[in-house]
């Protein structure tokens, strides 16, 4: 493998990235014997369609105490990062307990190679989705134990209490408390796609760990924010210290504020501000979403214009998730909506916003048939967004005219739902 990789073979293709012996990678002592000891992945760009413009960190957590415990490993490629790190503090083989909070590959990915150097190790799961889970994966010779909500585990000076946070967001996920250090391992809750080389929430810029925090929310918790919602209920009975994500930062000066975000996401706020999204052919469509925007301005609110073709659906999801305004944009193609227009709607679809408090309205151009914006119409109304309106439809090309009235339309049904 090192031979492989010094002779430039692409470390990914072999499903491996051998850092370790090369390069001097470190553990950081997050609290008293407690290491993080993750991998930093710094140039993922995409993940399951999600633009990660940041990169993603894998979170691991080293808990040394008279059993040593793992919390969490890493992707598959980032295998040797994890025991490089967990070998500065301690021979891997010593590693007593391995605690999976999730089954999903960028966190059990290394469990293998983990399990290779501690064969002995116990691997404690959630009971059944994430025992079965880590069976279907990486098969069943391993010694595993399933836990279920309020079960703890003594591994020393240290107590870890676990609790199952089913679909936040798969069936298995559950967070680790250690109540002597004051930290929850939270897993996937909490995290933001952000790699960088500051551990802790305030020593990164706090506008990006909010924003990133929200946009993760967005387009990866969502869909299931009724049980965020009771998994945010526990962790407010928690005295803590430190949540401990397994991506992104770690929250230590900022849990109250990740804590109160959390309460207003998951309670599907909205606040006075509106996306306009939109694809357009030969920019008529494109002419009428600029008119809206202006609307939108006069009627003093936020308001932000997306062009499906220049923006990744993450980052729009991440500012559509609280607007309270809408506005989806398309000229009639083909007797439809543009299939980027059709294949975002499905992605919103799929993270199920059902909230009466979004209020949408269809617009676009036509030729000769009225069908791509009316079509949009339809869709919002099995979303169950609240309709401002009947679909704004243009033939041909907007003239000034049309666009002023628009705007003065748009600028006044805005005014009128303001505060509502
Ligand atoms: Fe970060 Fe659901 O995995």
């Amino acid at each position: 493998m090192v031979k492989s990789f010094l002779l430039g073979v692409t470390p990914l293709l072999e499903g491996f990235i051998y850092l370790g012996g090369i390069l001097m990678l470190h553990a950081e002592e997050i609290s008293k014997d407690v290491w993080w000891v993750g991998g930093l992945d710094w140039n993922e760009r995409l993940f399951h369609g999600y633009a990660t413009e940041m990169g993603i960190t894998y979170n691991a957590y080293l808990i040394m105490d008279e059993k040593v415990t793992l919390i969490d490993t890493t992707k598959k490629p980032f295998a040797s990062e994890l025991i490089e790190r967990i070998s500065e503090i301690v021979d891997p083989s010593k590693i007593d307990i391995l605690v999976a909070n999730h089954v999903e590959m960028d966190h059990s990915g290394s469990i293998p190679e983990i399990m290779k150097l501690a064969p002995n190790a116990t691997i404690y799961a959630s009971a059944p989705q994430g025992i079965n889970g880590l069976k279907a994966h990486y098969g069943d010779e391993y010694n595993y134990v399933g836990v279920k909500t309020g079960d703890t585990l003594e591994i020393g000076k240290r107590t870890l209490t676990f609790v199952q946070t089913p679909m936040v967001h798969w069936p298995d996920n559950m967070v680790t408390y250690s109540a002597y250090d004051k930290i929850l391992f939270s897993n996937d809750a909490f995290g933001q796609h952000i790699t960088t080389s500051k551990r802790f929430d305030s020593d990164n810029p706090y506008e990006t760990v909010m924003y990133q925090a929200e946009k993760y929310y967005a387009n990866i918790v969502q869909p299931y924010s009724m049980q965020a919602r009771k998994a945010l209920d526990v962790v407010r009975t928690l005295d803590l210290k430190m949540i401990a994500p397994s991506h992104g930062v770690i929250w230590k000066d900022h849990i109250e504020d990740i804590l109160n975000a959390y309460e207003s996401w998951t309670n599907r706020e909205v606040k006075e501000k509106c996306c306009v999204i939109y694809d357009t052919m030969w920019h008529s469509t494109e002419l009428m979403a600029r008119a809206i925007v202006s609307g939108v301005m006069a009627a003093g609110v936020e308001v932000h214009l997306y062009d499906l073709k220049e923006n990744p659906q993450s980052d729009i999801m991440a500012q559509m998730m609280d607007s309270k305004y809408i506005f989806f944009g398309t000229p009639t193609y083909n007797s439809h909506m543009l299939p980027s227009i059709a294949g975002y709607l499905t992605y919103v679809k799929g993270l199920s916003p059902t909230n009466p408090q979004h209020h949408a309205m269809a617009f676009g151009s036509y030729g000769w048939a009225q069908l791509g914006p009316k079509e949009v119409h339809s869709v919002l109304q099995d979303l169950k967004f609240e309709i401002m309106s009947e679909p704004e439809m243009c033939n041909w090309l907007p003239s000034k005219e049309y666009l002023g009235d628009l705007e003065n339309r748009v600028a006044e049904l805005v005014k009128s739902l303001k505060e509502c």
